[in-house]
């Protein structure tokens, strides 16, 4: 198959879809790969290891867009993108649509057909491709947060760990998986005092014993969150419903009564946020004060630390990709639910039903149009 990888041009984001590694086990199958030139220079990958890889270099986006069979990127497609996609042409990468209609009525007008890493399941039903971006989300989420505690950057002027005869902050993490798993991990890690609020019981009793109790495990319900967000120093948004928009779980009334200077960092914001006062921001301006409180709400978070991103996501796409390219669409994804999962757009039709409901579209059944 012909894979095409284009240099993301989200603002501030270097990740890129394949590493070098990734390009010489893919080329080492047969398939013929293409790399914008510079497309991996933000994430330590040059045009000549790409070469020496076995890679073609292209100068253009839309040499890429114009001639690749299968596109793989990190971001969902920015608008100059969905313009390049061809009808029956592949797009892998990240899409969260359920927070996008513009973006989702465009990849269908495509005639492109777009498999999301997010939406592919594993068979415990977890999401094995958000996984690694989230686990690097949920550890920048606390050091981002930290840092916007500072006072030189509008926080309350407070020490997560807190210091001798100083008590350490309070940080609130609603939504305990990935993200608020290795949110908890870090903030635990530099001495704070943790409150973990989530839907599971299971998932919270689970998290009790892994922090050996040194952590407080509430469930979630408005009463809940109402009662410890109003006192946090630093809250971490960590929900997920999956594909759909996430549930806004903060209010802006419970927002306007948290402490002047708290910081709240909502890393769901690419569903769409689970606090009503947060919009998206970007790497180049992180924040923005609303009620006194420091919202922290980049969409691309791992963007920032690309190195490590880039890699720990190809470890985990890479299987994906050979697949798709050896066995085809029809049968990659024919053969596994948990791939098929991952379909959101095929043949001008939305194949998520969750991303369907919450944009007020006609629904696809994506085995349908696979068949
Ligand atoms: N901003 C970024 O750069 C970035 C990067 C990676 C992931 N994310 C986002 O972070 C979010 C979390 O991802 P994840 O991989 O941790 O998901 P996950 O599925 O592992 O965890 C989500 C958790 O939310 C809990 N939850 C759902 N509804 C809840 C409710 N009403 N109250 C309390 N808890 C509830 C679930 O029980 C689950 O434990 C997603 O929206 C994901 O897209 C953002």
């Amino acid at each position: 198959m012909l894979i095409g990888v284009p240099k993301e041009i989200k603002p501030q984001e270097n990740r890129v879809g394949l590493t070098a590694d990734s390009v010489k086990t893919l080329v080492s199958e047969g398939n013929e790969l293409i790399i914008e030139s510079c497309a991996g220079v933000g994430s330590g990958f040059t045009d000549e290891d790409y070469k020496n890889a076995g890679a073609k270099i292209y100068q253009t986006a839309q040499e890429i867009f114009d001639i690749s069979e299968l596109i793989i990127k990190v971001k969902e497609p920015q608008k100059q993108e969905v313009e390049l996609l061809k009808k029956d042409q592949l797009l892998f990468t990240y899409l969260h649509l359920a927070a996008n209609k513009e973006l989702t009525v465009g990849l269908m007008n495509s005639g492109s057909t777009c498999i999301a890493y997010e939406t592919v399941t594993d068979d415990n039903n977890r999401l094995p491709l958000l996984a690694p971006m989230s686990e690097v989300a949920g550890r920048i989420s606390i050091q981002a947060g930290a840092r916007s505690l500072e006072m030189t950057n509008n926080g309350r002027g407070i020490l997560l760990s807190g210091a001798t005869g100083a008590p350490p902050a309070n940080v609130v993490i609603i939504g305990c998986g990935v993200v608020g798993f290795n949110a908890a991990l870090i903030a635990h890690g530099m001495k704070a005092n943790v409150i973990l609020i989530d839907q599971s019981q299971d998932r919270l009793d689970e998290l009790k014993t892994y922090f050996n109790n040194e952590v407080t495990a509430v469930i979630s319900s408005p009463e809940s969150i109402e009662a410890n967000v109003k006192d946090c120093d630093l809250l971490i948004g960590g929900v997920l419903v999956p594909g759909a928009a996430a549930p806004k779980l903060v209010s802006e009334e419970l927002v306007s009564k948290m402490k002047s200077g708290a910081v709240l960092v909502d890393v769901a914001i690419d569903q769409g946020g689970c606090i009503e006062t947060s919009k998206p921001t970007t790497h180049a301006d992180p924040i923005y004060l609303k009620h006194n409180v420091v919202h922290y709400c980049v969409t691309n978070m791992p963007g920032c630390v690309p190195r490590t991103s880039t890699i720990s996501l190809n470890n985990a796409t890479l299987p994906f990709i050979s697949n798709l390219a050896q066995k085809g669409l029809s049968s990659a994804l024919g053969s596994n639910k948990n791939f098929l999962n991952g379909l959101n757009v095929m043949s001008g039709k939305c194949t998520q039903q969750d991303v369907a409901k919450d944009l007020d579209l006609d629904f696809c059944k994506p085995d349908k149009l696979i068949a």
